[in-house]
């Protein structure tokens, strides 16, 4: 865990330089951090691609995406000068072998030229045909030079199930030491996302109540109003499940179930977070259909636009059978959890965007008001927001002012935009300088991986090897497909209504 510490000197490769990721994510990401002091003295960012740029022609196409999506607005000439000289672009041909002993010259001459050996971190951003010929030739190119500080930065999808995750991690642990793998999951760098931890580990009151004898279930929800855009080839092969489920869910869920680690080492929080994966029940037979459901958007309204249902998206083929909702139960077989489901919902094309678990409790144990006073009674929720709104509520009973004895739920709110000022760092902000201290508490190690898509392949089996008659099966702008609803009322619970703008 980082607390205040600067980076040494880095040489940052993007394989993917002129692609989206890095016009929408890494570039504004690397000049906050450089705006925000956290860039060693000597950095060199080297963007790689097919498109014929020079670096000039490269460095803007990076200032446009900065002045477009950076937090802190558009870029200021004299500190832009300052980066920008920092940054190099060259031509690259993936498959050849130049391109690497290219590139690892360059590496050399800006460590003669600092004096200084340099971290190298090489970033995937590209699709992931390209990670093994990247992997075998910066391994063959750079290992020998400097392989103690040779990093390797891999995008999801980290592989397209069991097997190929498998093969993959096979792959880089047979050419780097796990220690410089770096699997991005880009949800563990989102604020909201860190501060669960600091919430129930630096906190007293909370474990006690933190087990199946105090919380009756737990629901994750990450939905979103956007469709598929433009990456319908993708999408079309990949589907809610993988895409959002197998990691970032699963994440989220790690981190609200995980026992509390004995330090912050890298290794320590992130066995306890495998622990998890680990505990969860495995799917069989008949349960999958009890327990999962998909869907599919037709066409439909967003916020008063006319939206195409998924099978008239662009590359996306007009039977497609690939879900753009899944929603499952789970179970934590632990001590802590036994019998308290987790249900979990993710979608494209919902009526919302938000990130949010939520967290009920039990009833009381026995209720010593009127009928006439508990009528808009709940039982307490913890409810963490992890975006767009970003904060932790604590919704208990409180007595309503007036003569009479009536009970109504209200908040105890602690909310990031009345609390701190400024927007907080972007996920990539703390991933990218994380892989440039050699921090990987955030970054997900091979057997989490796997042990996740462990988890979700008879899932995946059941979906494939049966085709889905009713899709699509649920309007754009709707919340799903009606049986997720089935899903959790059969154990006689809702999903909640997300919080939007502080009111439920
Ligand atoms: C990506 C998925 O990993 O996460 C996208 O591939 C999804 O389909 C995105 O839209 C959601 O991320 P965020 O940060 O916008 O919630």
């Amino acid at each position: 865990m980082k607390t205040n510490s600067k980076a040494e000197p880095t040489v940052f490769v993007i394989f993917g330089g002129t692609g989206d990721l890095a016009w929408r994510k890494l570039a504004p990401a690397l000049y906050n951090l450089f705006l925000d002091g956290w860039l060693p003295e000597h950095f060199s960012i080297i963007g790689t691609g097919r498109t014929k740029l020079n670096d000039d022609e490269f460095r803007e196409k990076l200032a446009e995406g900065i002045n477009k999506f950076s937090r802190n607005g558009k870029i200021k000439k004299e500190q832009w000068d300052v980066f920008s000289k920092n940054v190099y672009y060259q031509v690259s041909d993936l498959n050849n072998a130049k391109t690497y002993q290219e590139l690892d010259s360059r590496i050399q001459a800006y460590q003669e030229d600092w004096k200084q050996n340099a971290n190298v971190i090489h970033y995937l951003a590209v699709s992931p045909n390209f990670f093994p010929i990247i992997a075998e030739n910066v391994a063959k190119n750079g290992l020998e030079a400097y392989a103690e500080r040779t990093r390797i930065v891999i995008e999801k999808p980290f592989g397209h199930d069991l097997e190929s995750a498998k093969a993959l991690n096979k792959l880089l642990q047979g050419l780097f030491d796990e220690r410089q793998i770096y699997r991005i999951d880009h949800y563990l760098g989102k604020e909201t996302v860190q501060n669960i931890m600091a919430f129930r580990f630096a906190n007293a009151i909370l474990e006690p109540l933190w087990n199946r004898n105090f919380i009756e279930h737990v629901q994750i929800s990450v939905t979103e109003q956007l469709g598929v855009e433009d990456r319908g080839g993708y999408y079309d092969g990949s589907g809610a499940m993988r895409d959002m489920v197998q990691n970032h869910i699963l994440q989220l869920l790690c981190l609200i179930a995980m026992e509390a680690p004995i330090n912050f080492d890298a290794d320590e929080v992130r066995n306890r977070r495998v622990d998890v994966l680990r505990a969860m029940r495995r799917f069989t037979g008949e349960e999958i259909q009890n327990s999962a459901v998909r869907g599919q958007y037709g066409h439909g309204w967003i916020e008063g636009k006319e939206v195409a249902g998924y099978r008239h998206e662009p590359e996306v083929a007009p039977d497609s059978n690939t879900e753009t909702f899944a929603a499952v139960k789970f179970f934590v077989d632990s001590w802590r959890w036994q019998g308290v489901p987790f249900y979990v919902r993710t979608g494209k094309h919902l009526s919302q965007s938000a990130s949010v678990i939520t967290i009920q409790f039990k009833s009381v144990p026995h209720c010593v008001f009127p009928q006439e006073a508990i009528e808009n009674w709940q039982q307490n929720r913890l409810i963490i927001s992890i975006q767009p709104e970003m904060s932790i509520r604590l919704q208990v009973q409180a007595k309503r002012p007036g003569l009479e004895m009536v009970l109504n739920p209200v908040d105890m709110v602690f909310d990031y935009s009345g609390t701190y000022e400024g927007k907080p760092p972007e996920a990539y902000e703390t991933l990218l300088l994380d892989t440039m201290l050699g921090d990987q508490t955030l970054f997900m190690r091979g057997d989490q991986v796997e042990a996740a898509w462990e988890l979700i392949m008879p899932i995946l089996h059941a979906w494939e090897n049966k085709k889905s008659l009713s899709f699509p099966n649920y309007t754009a702008g709707s919340w799903g497909p009606e049986n997720a609803e089935a899903l959790i009322a059969r154990d006689g619970f809702h999903w909640f209504t997300l919080p939007l703008n502080g009111k439920h």
